[in-house]
């Protein structure tokens, strides 16, 4: 097997010569896994079709499904992308650095691999100052998905994909794990409207505080965001998901063979071995887990798992939309 070349380190713990090490990887073109503070990314110069092409092949990811850039500050973010069209940037900037992704139209220094094509860019400036840092040092805008085959659920943790994206970088940085451990919330602004593309680890009430009206958008068929129409966040068994109280009966009949991915509350009612997704009144307990523990039953010796449900309000409409595609309603 190929070496993996690892650098072990955190976003806000690093030091001079780490950045340096990584910015150089950069300025090479090279692929790195780098943490954020929602899940961990593959990134490349978004600059080079020939770098952000060596991404989908890693990935294995479909080649229209765009990539999201990401940048130091709003000063290199209006170098790639036409900031001054989006009316409520002055607004936005307030939501930065942070898990929010803003499409915008494209300047001609990005790559069309990196946009598939697009006229437009997804736009972030993520809440990592290492790898901030790193993009300021390099000059090099990051082009890059989360760090997962595609399908996959997202890695929260660098060991979640050393194994299989490892040999295929020039360099992992094993940092600390992603705080949100959902992906960013991202959004096509409109005058003073926007629409959600994706929800994310910012809500819909986030971005009220700014805009006038916010939707929830990407009609199936005609989806804004080329990446929501494909299978995601999906572990190799299969997951059911249902609310506790049919949790409850269904592990009567199944216990020992199904493995419950629940909150800590349903857990102790249960009272059998379980991966728990936190407190119920936590949803940032249970986002921060949810990969890690899809994960886990991939890993175990049950044949499936069944996933506790939520109410679509607040933050658990991000929650739910990541436990919605990974899993199938269990239906009795
Ligand atoms: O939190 C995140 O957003 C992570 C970290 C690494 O920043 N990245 C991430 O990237 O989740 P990815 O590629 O897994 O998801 C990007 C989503 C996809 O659904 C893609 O279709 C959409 O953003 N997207 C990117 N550029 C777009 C564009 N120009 N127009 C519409 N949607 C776009
Ligand atoms: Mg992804």
């Amino acid at each position: 097997m190929q070496e993996i070349r690892l650098l072990k380190t955190g976003c806000s713990n690093y030091s001079r010569k780490e950045v340096e090490i990584i910015s150089e990887v950069m300025k090479q073109g090279g692929l790195l896994v780098f943490p954020t503070e929602t899940v961990y990314g593959i990134g490349a110069d978004a600059r080079s079709d020939v770098s952000c092409r060596r991404i989908y092949e890693a990935k294995g990811r479909e080649s229209d499904n765009p990539l999201i850039v990401h940048v130091d500050s709003m000063e290199t973010m209006s170098r790639f992308a036409h900031t001054e069209e989006v009316e409520m940037m002055p607004e936005l900037e307030k939501l930065w650095p942070g898990p929010l992704t803003v499409i915008m139209r494209k300047k001609d220094g990005i790559c069309n691999t990196a946009t598939a094509g697009l006229n437009t860019v997804g736009m972030r400036i993520p809440d990592c100052n290492l790898i901030r840092e790193a993009i300021k040092v390099s000059g090099v805008p990051l082009a890059a998905p989360s760090a997962n085959i595609s399908g996959r659920p997202s890695a929260t943790r660098a060991s979640h994909i050393l194994k299989e994206l490892g040999p295929l970088v020039d360099l992992v940085i094993d940092g600390e794990e992603a705080t949100y451990g959902i992906e960013s919330t991202v959004i096509l602004p409109e005058g003073r409207k926007c629409t959600i593309l994706r929800p994310g680890a910012y809500t819909r009430e986030d971005l009220l505080k700014i805009f006038d009206q916010v939707e929830f958008g990407g009609s199936e068929g005609r989806p804004l965001s080329p990446g929501t129409k494909y299978s995601h966040y999906t572990p190799e068994k299969t997951l059911y998901r249902s609310d506790r109280e049919a949790i409850i009966k269904y592990m009567e009949k199944n216990h020992g063979k199904v493995l419950p991915i629940v909150t800590k509350e349903t857990a102790d009612i249960l009272g059998i071995e379980c991966m728990v997704l936190g407190h119920s009144d936590k949803p940032m307990e249970i986002s921060h887990n949810l990969y890690h523990c899809l994960r886990q039953l991939d890993k175990s010796p049950y044949d499936h798992g069944i996933i506790e449900t939520f109410p679509h309000i607040g933050y658990f409409i991000s929650i739910m939309n990541r436990i919605e595609r990974a899993s199938v309603k269990l239906e009795e």
